[in-house]
């Protein structure tokens, strides 16, 4: 068991540049099994999500080359078999490897994924995609069985713009015959990633970053590279702690177009903020304004960052509101907030309001799930006092280096085992 303890107060200086994003690197390295020849893949971020698709892909008997942020896979002669539970259920992102298996081998045994514990997250929409392209599913338990004689495109209408059900199916339906059309498809910016890498493959896919994709199935995937997007959320995370405690902190390698709804935010409540090409310069605010939050689906205020906005949301000077519109269960966050001193309300199960400025002093809290982990390190950094977060291994799936990037803006943060 790990856990992050902080020594709260310390004002933040220096550059802090963002890593690949593990939304979109969790869908290429599954991807890559589509592949007839070898991939490349750079600028991975070293975090235990990847470490987990890396053993999925070896106990197929994928050949892997991981170093210094890029990872070589040849799938091209793997043992397409069951996956076992006790790996799958370790990320959410291993559902991918139901899609790719699916389209490459049109068959694929594995059981539920894992990931956060934020909601029910079924994966009916996947299922009925799947379904749609001429698979057919047996459950048995949490086990999945997925096979297709043949897989035929089809025109596929998803009742909620999913970002794991979009990619899925489009993984399903690249070496399908014929033309498939995700209709309502999710526009994350990932998805536009794991389009342009199966496109290097030579697949054929139009409208991936827009509600409606088409895939035109073809049977041979050639060698391939591409580069991981920079993590939006990640760049999110640290612009938060330079709006709650910079005083002078330099954002690198981030795509302003993918967080502009964080920005508008930031930009409503006041903070200091300089925009220059790939670089957001950012200092802490004085009398902040409260602002009101509605979470949504790609270009809008993105669900994986409402929880660390919630701590600054503490030190605005009025009554802010966050709307859970994505995940059922996204607050446990708030509890542990509270015991540091915040004052959230909530106000049904999916809104919440914050009153604020409440100052926070250190205290020992519990990371629930990644983002929650994230609320609390921001929550550590601002608060009086020494912060303990345990059952961080949530926050090291997701955030790489994590330690050193806040370290080396001044933050005192250290990482410790315990038994
Ligand atoms: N949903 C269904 N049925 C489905 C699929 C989704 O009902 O078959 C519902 C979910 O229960 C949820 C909503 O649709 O209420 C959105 O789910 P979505 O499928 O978009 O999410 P996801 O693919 O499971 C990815 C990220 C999440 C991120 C969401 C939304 C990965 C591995 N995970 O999840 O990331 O919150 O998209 O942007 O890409 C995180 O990084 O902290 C995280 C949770």
């Amino acid at each position: 068991m790990k856990q992050i303890v902080i020594e709260g107060g310390h004002p933040l200086k220096g550059t802090i540049t963002i890593s690949g994003a593990k939304n979109s690197a969790v869908a290429l390295v599954p991807a890559s099994l589509l592949c007839d020849e070898q991939v490349t893949i750079d600028h991975v971020p070293d975090i235990s999500d990847i470490d987990a698709l890396e053993e999925m892909l070896e106990y197929l008997g994928a050949q892997v080359k991981r170093e210094d942020g890029t990872i070589e896979i040849d799938a091209s002669k793997i043992q397409n078999k069951e996956i076992p539970e006790h790996i799958s259920k370790k990320l959410r992102a291993s559902y991918y490897f139901m899609g790719a298996l699916l389209g490459k081998y049109k068959v694929a045994t594995m059981y539920f994924p894992g990931g956060c514990p934020i909601g029910a997250r079924p994966i009916n929409f996947h299922l009925k995609g799947f379904e749609a392209l001429g698979a057919h599913v047996i459950e048995e338990g949490n086990k999945y069985t997925i096979q297709a004689e043949e897989l035929k495109g089809n025109n596929i209408y998803l009742d909620m713009p999913s970002v794991g059900a979009t990619i899925n199916i489009m993984l399903a339906a690249v070496k399908a015959k014929g033309t498939t059309t995700i209709e309502n498809a999710a526009c994350e910016p990932e998805i536009v990633n794991v389009a342009t890498f199966l496109n290097n493959m030579g697949a054929k896919i139009k409208g991936a970053g827009t509600s409606t994709i088409i895939i035109k199935g073809v049977t041979y995937l050639h060698h391939a590279y591409t580069e991981v997007i920079p993590d939006r959320i990640e760049a999110g995370t640290y612009l938060l702690a330079g709006a709650l405690l910079g005083e002078d902190v330099t954002v690198q390698n981030v795509i302003p177009e993918h967080i502009l709804s964080l920005l508008q935010k930031l930009k409503q409540m006041g903070v200091p903020m300089k925009l220059e090409g790939d670089t957001i310069h950012i200092r802490k605010g004085n009398h902040l304004k409260p602002v009101v939050i509605t979470t949504g689906v790609f270009p809008g205020f993105p669900t994986d960052l409402q929880q660390p906005i919630t701590t600054l949301l503490t030190q605005c000077e009025g009554i802010s509101e966050v709307t859970e519109t994505i995940y059922e269960n996204r607050f446990l966050n708030t509890k542990y907030l509270n015991h540091m001193g915040a004052s959230i309300h909530g106000k049904g199960s999916d809104k919440i309001q914050i009153k604020g400025p409440t100052p926070l002093v250190g205290k020992t809290v519990k990371a629930t799930d990644l983002r929650a982990g994230a609320c609390l390190v921001l929550a550590g950094l601002v608060a009086q006092g020494t912060t303990t977060i345990q059952e961080v291994e949530h926050v090291l799936r997701g955030y790489e280096n994590i330690i050193e990037k806040l370290s080396g803006i001044g933050a005192k943060i250290r990482l410790e085992e315990i038994k």
